[in-house]
């Protein structure tokens, strides 16, 4: 794992983005992993100022919630519409479908989208319990795509993106670690104190399920961008 401590979330959006631009430029990036939530926002700001010609590039999401409709604005469609897809041009862009009447078919479906588009780099956030996607602890590092049940440490992470908190989704449709294993290289960003155990858990702890983001040790080409308060907990 590589790790580049920043001082705050513009600089780390600022590395990101250049390793992205720079496997764009050089025809790595074929398929671009993208995540939702805070974190990469000023990341998608900067690539929607650059005006990237990405007209060759398909795009997976992660994740989606269960029930939303892709024109709630809490639905993960309706943000990256917004963030990022009605402004660049990319080929073809692709989110699980949390609307699906049979969310079984929609998750092997979802997998072979991956296996046709093979990630070449993968954006990730990660959750202040270690969450990436929403493989919560627990989850069998052999997961693909499947059905999550959300925590309630992440409904109450998600709540302040609803009126109420009846109405955060108790479940989403998720890419498993095995799918986000998969991938050919991982950029995990993490900023503000409230990532910092996560960030330690993950860097130094044992590779368990019990904190899913630690298999990235596994991983073959990981990069993690973190502001100084997430890697305040570093030894
Ligand atoms: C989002 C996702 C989640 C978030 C994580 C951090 O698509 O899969 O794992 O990356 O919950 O969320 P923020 O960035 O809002 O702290």
């Amino acid at each position: 794992m590589e790790i580049i401590v920043v001082k705050n979330d513009q600089e780390g959006s600022e590395k990101a983005f250049e390793i992205i631009k720079a496997g764009l430029d050089n025809g790595e990036i074929k398929t671009l992993g993208l995540a939702t939530g805070g974190t990469p926002l000023k990341l998608y700001a900067k690539m929607r100022e650059a005006k990237l010609d990405v007209s060759d590039v398909s795009t997976v999401n992660l994740d989606e919630y269960v029930g939303l409709p892709a024109d709630s604005p809490q639905s993960y469609h309706y943000y990256m519409e917004q963030e990022l897809f009605s402004t660049l041009n990319f080929k073809e862009t692709f989110l699980p479908n949390g609307m699906a009447e049979d969310l079984d078919a929609e998750c092997d479906r979802y997998e072979q989208i991956l296996a046709d588009h093979p990630v070449d780099i993968q954006v990730l956030g990660i959750g202040t319990n270690a969450h990436i996607g929403f493989n919560e602890p627990g989850t069998p590092f052999s997961t693909k795509t499947h059905v999550v049940e959300l925590t309630q440490e992440t409904k109450d992470a998600n709540k302040r993106y609803f009126e109420k908190e009846e109405d955060v989704p108790t479940h989403a449709v998720s890419m498993g670690i095995a799918s986000i294993m998969a991938v050919k290289k991982v950029v995990l960003l993490a900023f503000g104190e409230s990532k910092a155990d996560a960030i330690q858990q993950m860097v130094e702890g044992p590779v368990t399920e019990d904190c899913p983001a630690s298999v990235l040790q596994n991983h073959p080409n990981v990069t993690i961008i973190v502001d100084e308060a997430a890697a305040s907990k570093l030894k």
